[in-house]
């Protein structure tokens, strides 16, 4: 029967792995897919994580099955991360889930399961993963305008209007911070004029974490979730521990639900917990375990937070490094959006050509839409990158 199939091809984020793998040229540089790297290049295991491995490792007693929602302390501690006071418990269901793309697709699965048509409004242009993998669950998924390319400014009035006009109950799809791919969030004034939106048209935002502490800090970065869940009845938050504790492979996020009041909440956990059982049984536990140690212990979570802090410092510098870069090799080009984005991403603002170039005559990688991972420059290799850039401008 397998003849039937036709081949498919590579992702278009994660192909950039094997094609750089692939490539022999010494000055390559990786700007692809979205991991955090040191000044030396490298994506190293955060030492957090490593003592909280080790503390794991002398004290588990079991790994008897845990059940569909995962860890309960790992649970508790992502929700009080991501909403603070702001949100009244019993209206809160949090599970755990294999990171935040497991967290997106039970989200689809269970807005699937309240609505059959349910429609998700998504940023123009969103995480590219996101529309094949809501898309495929069976949502129906329509864009609204949020990055202008010409100017790299946000499209603050446009995405306003646009949402003034979305049918009262489907879903809108926010990134909390650092969006991917444009790395522009709006402001907290703005966030304020969204959900005076989504509340005058009874929406239901479905808010996107996958990179909480990268932008400003932990507090900061929810202030969207936050504001929100103190005037909606009803919303979702995907989360995922991929960037911030580094734990990208071992698949570690949430999801939650706010309903309207604690009875609908216990609803929404039983359907939780059923939909899981059909789909994947329970998340993997390892990694969940290890934030949950580190987020319920002091000093962990302090030299967590010094790590943090390092990884969003290092970001912030490498734009500020490349943009400075560019202004001398490129003068008669501005680059000056790459300092105002948040996070490991933005676009460089060139075309699919441009960035076929670099990768072909320079070894340089990046996504087709000339999306980068800022993580990837470094003080060795900015000059070289800066030079290549302009060579193809
Ligand atoms: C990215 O956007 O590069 C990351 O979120 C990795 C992924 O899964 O696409």
């Amino acid at each position: 029967m397998f003849e039937t199939l036709q081949a498919m091809p590579a992702d278009a984020i994660l192909g950039l792995i094997a094609e750089f793998g692939d490539d022999q040229r010494a000055n390559k540089i990786d700007l692809g897919v979205g991991v955090y790297r040191t000044p030396e290049g490298e994506t190293p295991v955060l030492s957090t994580v490593k003592n909280a491995e080790q503390a794991l490792l002398e004290t588990q007693a079991s790994k008897a099955y845990l059940g569909t929602a995962g860890n309960p302390d790992f649970n508790a501690a992502m929700q009080a991360m991501i909403f603070a006071g702001a949100a009244t418990d019993d209206r809160l269901v949090t599970i755990q889930t294999p990171g935040g793309s497991g967290s997106l697709r039970v989200a689809a699965g269970i807005l699937l399961r309240a609505r059959e048509d349910t429609t998700v409004w998504v940023s123009e242009p969103t995480w590219a993963n996101h529309v094949p993998l809501l898309g495929g669950a069976g949502l129906e998924l329509k864009p609204y305008p949020y990055y202008d390319t010409d100017r790299h400014v946000l499209q603050t009035e446009a995405m306003l209007n646009a949402l003034r006009e979305v049918p009262r109950g489907d879903v809108v799809l926010f990134h909390a911070c650092c969006h991917n791919p444009s790395g522009l969030d709006p402001t907290e004034e703005e966030w304020r004029a969204i959900t005076d939106v989504i509340v005058e048209r009874e929406l239901v935002p479905f808010i996107d974490m996958a990179y909480q502490g990268f932008a400003e800090g932990l507090d900061e970065d929810a202030y969207s979730i936050r504001y929100m869940a103190e005037r909606v009845p009803e919303m979702i938050v995907s989360s995922s521990c991929s960037k911030n504790f580094g734990l990208y492979r071992d698949r570690v996020g949430t999801v939650t639900l706010l309903s309207a009041d604690s009875d609908t909440a216990q609803v929404i956990a039983s359907q939780l917990s059923n939909y899981v059982r059909t789909l994947y049984s329970m998340p993997p536990d390892h990694g969940a375990a290890v934030v949950s140690l580190i987020l319920n212990d002091a000093s962990l979570r302090a030299e967590w937070h010094r790590e943090l802090d390092e990884m969003r410092d290092r970001l912030q510098s490498m734009r500020a490094l490349l943009n400075d870069a560019l202004a001398a090799k490129a003068p008669e080009h501005d680059f000056s959006h790459l300092v105002r984005a948040n996070g490991m991403f933005c676009f460089l603002g060139i075309t699919a050509e441009q960035v076929a170039a670099l990768k072909r005559d320079f070894g340089i990688y990046m996504v087709d839409s000339s999306r980068i991972n800022v993580a990837g420059i470094t003080a060795d290799n900015v000059d070289y990158l800066a030079e290549s850039i302009a060579a193809v401008l």
